[in-house]
């Protein structure tokens, strides 16, 4: 770096100013280089960019042809009203220094529309578009409204296991975690693979959720969440999937699935309104962004509203609430059911396809909605059994255009119950022998619940595929980067 006397400031903070005719030194990334003349540069502090105005008497040529597009520069010069229609101020540059070249002739890629799935491939140039910027950007705020959200109302952060024994959903979908050769794994004598003699004394797998854990730190602590990475050996190549996800489990000592509802409602409506009280440039980014991609779409496949009006929308209003019985007579009585529109049939015992879960949500009562009491064939071993003996106290919330987005439940606090329910599953009591513990020695009615976080960025965004609300995503065939 050319010694300077002055010192750097973030565009975000220069962007702000009241005063011109001032020295700044600005660094950036080259987001559009105009008429060898004006530079949009960007520094990721802010949405916005900064217009940079070349004088070419004052620059060296050889410099001149390095500013390609995406390369990293510093910038001094006069901050300055800009004469120009679209931006408040521009910076006159008087030096430009090139810190890391991007030559055109290496990097083809021009400042045009490039595919999503193009995208993922350049992990570098993803960032870098104001999609992607405007993307990871709310998701740090969703990040950070979920921890002053707890931390506001009383809640610890757990930080529960990553490596874990236990198969907490007992679906079986996990990720192996060993030391052991893949050929060379000492056997036992009827020849099964010999885990006692692997680094942790047992079999062990990448965690599916914290909720165990957590249901045993709520019964201390009174209230808790996780949030943390998640790992699922699931084969869906979906666009609402991933292998590797990041989940928020809040657990309440003493919440029944009423109370679960409230806090899901609720938490719901806090992290959507932190993103339009304080990203609204993004939002509006985004929100046009969609507008675009679909304007040359057909009417009926184009959303029914904006982004921002939909995000508005879902925090004005309350959330439907109804019963897994209620919402199959609804889906039985509906048209597209009636005319077999649907793909899968469904009764009292049947989970719900996305496809009558989009219909319930979107079509029927347009907003999100919160279906309780599943069958208990249908869902996981720790919910509590209801009165009815076949139903148990879990909830799903359902988001538009997105399906699922929070499930939970009350938890079976009662041992004799829990017991049999996870004999008549299959689940391996000997395991989870420390879960069991929590109801023999005071344990209590409570409740929680896990939110899927890319599920809810993926919903706040407006972006189609849950792949492009993760920086770097983990699917079936896919561990780049
Ligand atoms: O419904 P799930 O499987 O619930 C649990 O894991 C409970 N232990 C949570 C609890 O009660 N503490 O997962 C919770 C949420 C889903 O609603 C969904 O939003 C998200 O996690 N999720 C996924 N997100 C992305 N990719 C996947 N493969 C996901 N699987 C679940
Ligand atoms: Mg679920």
């Amino acid at each position: 770096m050319e010694s300077t006397t002055i010192r750097r400031t973030e565009i975000a903070e220069v962007l702000k100013s009241e005063t011109f005719d001032k020295k700044v030194l600005v660094k950036g990334w080259v987001r559009a280089f105009r008429a060898n003349r004006f530079i949009a540069l960007n520094d990721g502090s802010t949405f916005n960019n900064i217009q940079i105005v070349v004088d070419f008497e004052n620059l060296d040529e050889a410099i001149l042809k390095k500013i390609g597009f995406h390369a990293c520069i510093a910038v001094e010069g006069q901050l300055v009203e800009s004469q120009g229609s679209g931006q408040k101020m521009e910076i006159a540059a008087e030096k430009i220094e090139i810190l890391g070249e991007s030559n055109p002739d290496d990097y083809p890629l021009q400042p045009k529309k490039q595919t999503m799935e193009f995208l993922r491939e350049k992990a570098h140039f993803r960032m870098r578009t104001n999609t992607f910027s405007a993307v990871f950007r709310i998701r740090h705020a969703i990040a950070y409204a979920v921890h002053k959200y707890y931390n506001d109302n009383g809640y610890y952060y757990m930080h529960t296991p990553i490596i874990t024994g236990s198969d907490a959903e007992g679906a079986g979908e996990m990720f192996r975690v060993t030391t052991f050769e893949p050929n060379n794994a000492p056997k036992r004598e009827d020849g099964a693979v010999d885990f006692k003699q692997d680094f942790f004394g047992k079999a062990t797998n990448l965690t599916v959720s914290g909720q165990l854990q957590a249901e045993i730190a709520a019964l201390a602590l009174g209230k808790v969440y996780t949030f943390g990475p998640t790992f699922r050996a699931e084969n869906s190549n979906t666009s609402r999937h991933l292998a590797e996800f990041w989940m928020i489990e809040p657990e309440v000592a003493f919440n029944d699935i009423f109370d679960n509802m409230d806090l899901a409602e609720d938490f719901s409506k806090y992290l959507i309104n932190y993103i339009l009280d304080n990203y609204i440039d993004d939002l509006t980014f985004l929100d046009k962004r969609i507008q675009d991609l679909e304007k040359n779409m057909k009417k009926e496949d184009r959303r029914a509203m904006g982004l921002i009006e939909t995000l508005r929308f879902v925090v004005d209003n309350d959330f439907e609430r109804i019963t897994h019985a209620e919402a199959i007579q609804l889906i039985k009585r509906s048209k597209p059911y009636k005319k077999g529109r649907f793909e899968f049939e469904v009764d009292e015992k049947s989970d719900l396809q996305a496809e009558h879960e989009r219909w319930l949500v979107e079509k029927h009562f347009k907003k999100p909605v919160i279906v309780r009491d599943y069958p208990k064939g249908i869902k996981a071993f720790y919910m509590r059994m209801n009165d009815d003996n076949e139903t148990v106290a879990a909830m799903d919330v359902l988001f538009p255009g997105i399906g699922e987005v929070i499930g939970g439940s009350q938890r079976e606090e009662r041992l004799n119950i829990l017991e049999a329910r996870m004999a008549e599953m299959d689940v391996d009591a000997h395991e989870l022998d420390w879960y069991m513990q929590l109801r023999r020695f005071g344990g209590c009615p409570h409740a929680g619940f896990g939110l899927g976080f890319e599920r809810m960025v993926l919903f706040i965004t407006g972006m189609n595929n849950i792949r492009d609300v993760i920086p770097f995503p983990r699917t079936p065939g896919n561990a780049e980067f």
